[in-house]
């Protein structure tokens, strides 16, 4: 068996099937002067189980794209099934109507990866769980959170400084099973408000951070602006050192003047998205999740 990565999706790609011992498939993905996609597999996948392996990221439409005509291609060549593997999830934040006459998008995109060929995904970290039933086949829903935790177990941090923040109101249940996991760490909770999108204010601390380590977590670090306010007020509070930690490295401008302006100790992501060599900073680790 061999697995079929595309464009957006090669490094993680080439990490996976290093690990599993394997060869990627070849696969020439091109773009017409017009910008147009053309897709072609390099070789027979007749009656192969094909793993396509792409994060919706930045730019997201495109990516997206790229994924439903290379399904289309595998699907064309006779594949027997087709996974889509989902690292990062693009348009999950628009799983439900927050105002009239908006569009889920969520809801739209699982439809489009369906209905272009795909038999199951397999996904991680999605802002929402309700994502996992806007699909009509079946999804593995998988989380980044055990190798963000094992890298923290390697800081030695003491669990009597430790307290776990969600940086809204929506993040609680993710950072309380973080927090689980890192011996029942306290919790706080910055209640965020938004004035518009991807601008986010800050209000309040519910929680006792004086003097603590606090471990901020996110399921996607996009403008940094939740995550970098947060972390202001946390130093306001009375917060020793500062982490940031999230799956998803959107990282859209201005995110690295925000994140390298000196609030964090450091700022933990994953490969979900590839992160450009000019997205690095001194406080920036990118863990895999091969
Ligand atoms: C929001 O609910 C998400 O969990 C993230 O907190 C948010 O999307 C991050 O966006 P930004 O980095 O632009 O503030």
């Amino acid at each position: 068996r061999r697995g079929a990565a595309a464009r957006f999706g090669e490094p993680l790609s080439q990490e996976v099937v290093c690990y599993l011992g394997l060869e990627l498939g070849a696969i020439s993905i091109k773009r017409f002067a017009d910008g147009e996609i053309y897709c072609q597999v390099g070789e027979s996948i007749r009656g192969c189980d094909v793993f396509l392996i792409q994060p919706t990221a930045p730019p997201v439409n495109d990516a997206l794209v790229e994924l439903l005509i290379t399904i289309d291609a595998c699907r064309r060549a006779s594949a027997r099934s087709i996974t889509a593997v989902l690292p990062y999830f693009g348009y999950a934040r628009a799983d439900r109507k927050t105002a009239g006459r908006e569009s889920i998008a969520a809801k739209l995109t699982a439809n489009i990866i369906t209905e272009a060929g795909a038999d199951r995904v397999l996904t991680m970290d999605l802002h929402s769980g309700q994502c996992v039933g806007y699909f009509d086949i079946p999804v593995d829903h998988v989380y980044g959170d055990s190798v963000i935790l094992d890298y923290l177990a390697s800081k030695r941090i003491s669990t009597g400084d430790l307290v776990v923040v969600s940086p809204d109101v929506g993040g609680v249940a993710r950072a309380r099973a973080f927090a689980k996991k890192l011996n029942d760490a306290p919790l706080a909770i910055v209640d965020k408000r938004r004035s518009a999108h991807n601008v986010s204010q800050v209000m309040n601390v519910i929680g006792d951070v004086r003097g603590k380590v606090a471990v901020l977590v996110d399921d996607m670090i996009d403008t940094a602006g939740t995550i970098t306010n947060a972390a202001r007020v946390l130093h306001a509070e009375g917060a020793r050192e500062v982490y940031a930690c999230a799956t998803h490295a959107v990282f859209s401008p201005p995110a690295v003047e925000r994140l390298s302006s000196g609030v964090f100790t450091e700022v933990i992501v994953t490969n979900t998205i590839p992160v450009p060599p000019a997205h690095n900073f001194p406080e920036l680790t990118v863990l895999s999740v091969a």
